[in-house]
């Protein structure tokens, strides 16, 4: 065991990939289960917020765009259910473990789309949230993840383009289009910053997962990086991100921003927040409507192999 220990520290400091079939230790394997089941979690429930807005989209283009975003983010969930298995976990028990509360899923996803300018910022804030945070998960240690990461970065491109788009078009548009956009950026901005995790001194996993670099880079740094690369967006874009104490810091090289509410994370963690129940509820729907799909794919699949037997 000890000499297994040693090659798997080995493989950690040599910046190598541990992959299914290496020893690893039931920490690690349990960890990385966690994190790819939440993060799975939280691509399925995340198709819920924009997906009301596709039959709502003013044009056929906007529709389509919409409908491809949405799909990616089920396939997203799919590599992550995957890469899980590769770990010995079961995809119908993680699910169960969603629907029943027992893992999470990102808390961005809990707050209401409540106009159409929210599209545009859940693809500009939160997928441009998503690119700061899984771009360094492209080098994580666990070889499954950080291969699934590398093509959920490059569609993850795309929503945060083609959300930054449209609020471009909307801020060149009427009066009450920009009211529309400013109004979803003061909804979104502080949920967006959130969606890194609590600070690094109140994160009880951040430093086990920076030893075994499953995570490159801190909750703070991510969140800091993020505030960075968004604000001068934001300049072009005209609208004012919604914390009188942001500013550039010289001497830091970086912005400083106002505290952020973290009462206000660990109650949507908990399940208060404004959409909670309602997501798991439609999860919780379309996998109980679902049933005769995985019935008839299994019974199929049983027949397929007693002909081919
Ligand atoms: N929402 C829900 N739970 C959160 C959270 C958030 N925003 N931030 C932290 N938590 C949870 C953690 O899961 C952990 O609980 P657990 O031990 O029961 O799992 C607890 O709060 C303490 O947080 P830590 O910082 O100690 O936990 P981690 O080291 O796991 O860091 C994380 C949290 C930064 C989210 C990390 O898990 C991570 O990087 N995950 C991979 C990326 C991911 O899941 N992103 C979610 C969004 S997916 C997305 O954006 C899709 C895109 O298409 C829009």
């Amino acid at each position: 065991m000890a000499d297994l220990q040693r090659h798997f520290d080995r493989t950690i400091e040599q910046d190598r990939r541990v992959e299914p079939r290496d020893w690893m230790p039931d920490g690690y394997r349990a960890t990385m289960v966690r994190q790819i089941a939440q993060h799975a979690h939280s691509e399925i429930i995340g198709m819920q917020p924009e997906g009301e807005w596709i039959t709502r989209a003013p044009t056929l283009r906007r529709k389509a765009i919409l409908l491809a975003k949405v799909q990616d983010e089920a396939g997203h969930g799919l590599y992550l259910y995957s890469a899980a298995e590769t770990l010995g976990a079961d995809r119908s028990e993680l699910t169960a473990m969603l629907i029943e509360g027992r893992q999470k899923y990102s808390s961005i996803f809990n707050y209401p789309t409540l106009g159409y300018a929210d599209v545009g910022v859940i693809g500009w804030l939160v997928d441009g949230a998503a690119i700061c945070n899984q771009v360094p998960l492209c080098r994580s240690s666990y070889g499954p993840y950080a291969r699934a990461m590398i093509r959920i970065c490059k569609e993850e491109s795309f929503h945060q383009r083609q959300g930054y788009e449209l609020l471009l078009t909307m801020m060149k548009g009427t009066p009450a289009q920009r009211d529309m956009v400013q109004d979803a950026v003061n909804r979104w901005w502080w949920p967006s910053l959130m969606m890194f995790g609590p600070p690094d001194d109140a994160s009880p996993n951040t430093a086990r997962s920076m030893a075994w670099k499953i995570k490159r880079h801190t909750n703070d740094e991510l969140r800091q990086r993020f505030v960075d690369m968004t604000v001068p967006q934001a300049e072009v874009l005209g609208v004012t991100l919604p914390d009188p104490e942001l500013r550039w810091n010289p001497e830091r090289g970086h912005h400083d921003f106002g505290p952020v509410d973290w009462s206000e994370l660990k109650r949507v963690i908990s399940g208060d927040g404004p959409c909670n129940a309602r997501r798991v509820a439609v999860r919780r729907s379309a996998h109980e409507d679902g049933a005769w799909v995985r019935e008839a794919a299994v019974a199929h699949a049983r027949k397929t192999a007693r002909r081919t037997a």
